[in-house]
């Protein structure tokens, strides 16, 4: 399983990316709100002159019409941009034609594997169930991710699996075992799997040890 991180903040991005664990970036409206002092234009621009892989950007039109305009201008920023669009109709419609233009795209907001199963056949590159608010109101997210990646087996469909609102470090572990392809980690998860109280100690039992020889 590969990581993305799940923020438009740059120095995030930049820190996990010198980490050299990043292989792509998810934003979504929400995420891009909260950075204020950028337009939404420069800083796509700027995370893909960073980050090889794919970078999200999601259309904020609900038509296929207007996501469709909106898509071709994001994919004109850079070459690694995915289009983002959501789990609808029109987005699917839009999906479809992205895919004839060669367009990637990351079909957002999946809740079902019927969702998932509908949004590969439209052509979506990567289809992002989301583990997090499933579990909010009750129900198994990553069950879902299990579903979903069984039948792209099954089918031998090509659309990547990113495992989406990631919530705790646990989420990454279950759903690199259930089979997602990806996980787009927010950057505060990112940093809490690197710790282990059993390596903190370890680095301060070997100083120790060296600065007593
Ligand atoms: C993924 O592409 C989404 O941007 C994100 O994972 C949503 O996470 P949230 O449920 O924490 O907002």
């Amino acid at each position: 399983m590969k990581f993305f991180i799940d923020t438009a903040n740059m120095e995030e991005i930049k820190e996990a990316h010198e980490w050299g664990i990043i292989s792509g970036v998810t934003t979504n409206p929400s995420l891009v709100a909260k950075e204020k002092d950028v337009s939404f234009h420069d800083r796509l621009q700027e995370i893909t002159e960073l980050v090889d892989g794919s970078v999200s950007a999601e259309v904020i039109a609900l038509d296929a019409e207007g996501m469709i305009k909106e898509g071709r201008e994001l994919a004109k920023i850079a070459p690694n941009i995915t289009v983002k669009v959501p789990m609808t109709p029109d987005g699917l419609k839009a999906t479809a034609v992205f895919a004839k233009e060669g367009i990637k795209t990351n079909v957002t907001l999946i809740f079902s594997a019927n969702q998932a199963l509908l949004a590969a056949r439209a052509g979506a590159s990567y289809v992002s169930p989301f583990l997090g608010r499933l579990d909010d109101i009750g129900h198994d997210g990553l069950e879902l991710i299990s579903k979903i990646a069984e039948i792209f087996a099954i089918h031998g469909i090509e659309s990547e699996i990113i495992a989406a609102s990631i919530r705790h470090p646990q989420h990454i572990t279950e759903a690199a075992l259930r089979g997602a392809d990806i996980s787009t980690t927010p950057f505060k998860v990112l940093k809490q799997i690197f710790h282990h109280p059993l390596t903190d100690k370890g680095i301060e039992a070997f100083l120790k040890d060296w600065n007593n020889r």
